[in-house]
C-alpha cells in the first residue's frame, strides 16, 4: 500500500509553520495521521510594532523558514526524499510574506523532483476538519473566522464552495486584535486571546460576588482593570452574536440548497475562543447539525492545514509538475 507523505508550508501572515502529514493513498478519507507540526511566531515583533508590518514580517519569515521546515522533517523523523510532494500556501495573505513561503517549496521540490500542490490559505482552514472529523463528507457548512477573513461557506465538494457571506469591513480576529491594542494589553499573546481572557474576569467578579457577603476593597488599578475587562467582555458579547446572527441566516439558505448537510465546521484563528465555540456549538444543534471544530492549535495558523490540503489535492490529481531543480530566483 502505497503511503503519500506531504510537507506543508505556510507564511501567509505573521507565523511561520510548516507540517507533515502522512496517509494511505487507498483510503486518504480514512487515516491522516500528523507526524510533525511546528510554529514560529512572530508575537514578539507583533508587541513592538503593534501589528504586522510586512517588510519586517517578510524578514523575519526569511530568518526561520530552513530551520523550520528542517525542524518539520526532523520530528517527522523523515528526509527530504521521503516525501512524495510539497503543499505551500499562496494566497490570499501578504504577498511578501507569501513569496517566502513559496521560494522555500519550489527550491526543495526542485532538488527533490517533488510535485507541488498550491494552496488556497482559507480552503485549508476548513478542509482540516477533514482531517480531524473523519466522517465530515461533503457537503457540509463553514464558518471561516480568522484575522483576515469572516466566510460563510457551502462546501460542495473538494473544490466547489458557494460563498454565503463575506467580510465587508474588518475580519473578527482583526477587530479582536483592535480592541485588544486599544485596551493596552499585552500583544504577545495575540489579541484575541489577550481579549477573551481579560472578558473571562468579568464572569469570574460575578460569580464571585454572588457568593461573597463582605464588602469589597478595591484600589484604583483594581477598577480600571475592572473597567477594561467590561469593555471586553461587552465587545465579546457583541462580537459573537453578529456572528451567531449571520451563521443561523447562512444555515437556512445552505440547507435549502443542500438539504443533506449534517455538519457545521467553524475554524480559523478565532475558532481557538471558548464563548464563540460555546454559542455556535448552540445554533448548530439548534439547526439540527453537529458542530466541528478542531483543536485550538489546527485552528490557528499551521502547516498541517496545508499539508492536509495538499493530500486532498494530490490525491485527486490537482498538483504541479515539479519545477526544475536549479530556477532562477526572479522566477519565483
Ligand atoms: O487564522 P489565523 O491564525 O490567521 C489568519 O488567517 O488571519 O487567525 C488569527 C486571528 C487573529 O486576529 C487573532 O487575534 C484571532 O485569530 N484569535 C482569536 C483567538 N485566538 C486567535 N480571537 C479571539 N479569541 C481567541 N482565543
Ligand atoms: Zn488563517
Amino acid at each position: 500500500q502505497e503511503e503519500l507523505v506531504v510537507l506543508g508550508i505556510e507564511t501567509s501572515c505573521d507565523d511561520t509553520a510548516a507540517a507533515v502529514v502522512s496517509v494511505i493513498s487507498a483510503c486518504v478519507r480514512s487515516n491522516g495521521e500528523i507526524m510533525s507540526q511546528v510554529v514560529s511566531s512572530q508575537a514578539d515583533l507583533l508587541a513592538q510594532y503593534g501589528g504586522v508590518a510586512p517588510k519586517m514580517a517578510e524578514e523575519a519569515h526569511s530568518q526561520v523558514i530552513d530551520q523550520v521546515v528542517q525542524e518539520a522533517l526532523d520530528k517527522a523523523k523523515i528526509t527530504e526524499e521521503d516525501l512524495s510532494a510539497v503543499a505551500v500556501t499562496i494566497g490570499p495573505g501578504l504577498s511578501l510574506c507569501l513569496r517566502v513561503g513559496v521560494r522555500k517549496a519550489r527550491k526543495l521540490a526542485g532538488i527533490y523532483a517533488l510535485p507541488i500542490v498550491g494552496v488556497h490559505h482559507m480552503e485549508a482552514h476548513a478542509l482540516v476538519a477533514r482531517l480531524v472529523e473523519r466522517e465530515l463528507q461533503f457537503p457540509f457548512m463553514a464558518l471561516l473566522i480568522s484575522g483576515g477573513h469572516n466566510l460563510l461557506v457551502l462546501a460542495r465538494d473538494l473544490g466547489h464552495y458557494i460563498q454565503l457571506g463575506t467580510t465587508i469591513d474588518d475580519a473578527i480576529g482583526e477587530s479582536y486584535d483592535k480592541i485588544a491594542k486599544w485596551l493596552g494589553l499585552d500583544l504577545r499573546k495575540s489579541g484575541g486571546p489577550a481579549v477573551e481572557e481579560l472578558a473571562r474576569e468579568v464572569r469570574l467578579a460575578i460569580e464571585s460576588r454572588n457568593i461573597d457577603a463582605g464588602i469589597p476593597v478595591s484600589s484604583a488599578s483594581d477598577e480600571d482593570r475592572r473597567v477594561r475587562a467590561d469593555i471586553a467582555a461587552s465587545f465579546q458579547r457583541v462580537a459573537v452574536l453578529h456572528l451567531e446572527e449571520k451563521c443561523e441566516r447562512a444555515i437556512e439558505w445552505a440547507m435549502k440548497m443542500e438539504p443533506s448537510i449534517k455538519k457545521l465546521v467553524v475554524c480559523g484563528g478565532v475558532a481557538s475562543n471558548q464563548v464563540v465555540r460555546a454559542r455556535l456549538n448552540q445554533i448548530a444543534e439548534k439547526s439540527g447539525l453537529k458542530l466541528v471544530c478542531p483543536p485550538p492549535s489546527l485552528c490557528t495558523d499551521n502547516g498541517v492545514m496545508i499539508a492536509w490540503t495538499g493530500i486532498e489535492h494530490f490525491h485527486m490529481g490537482r498538483y504541479d509538475p515539479p519545477p526544475p531543480a536549479c530556477e532562477p530566483e526572479d522566477a519565483m
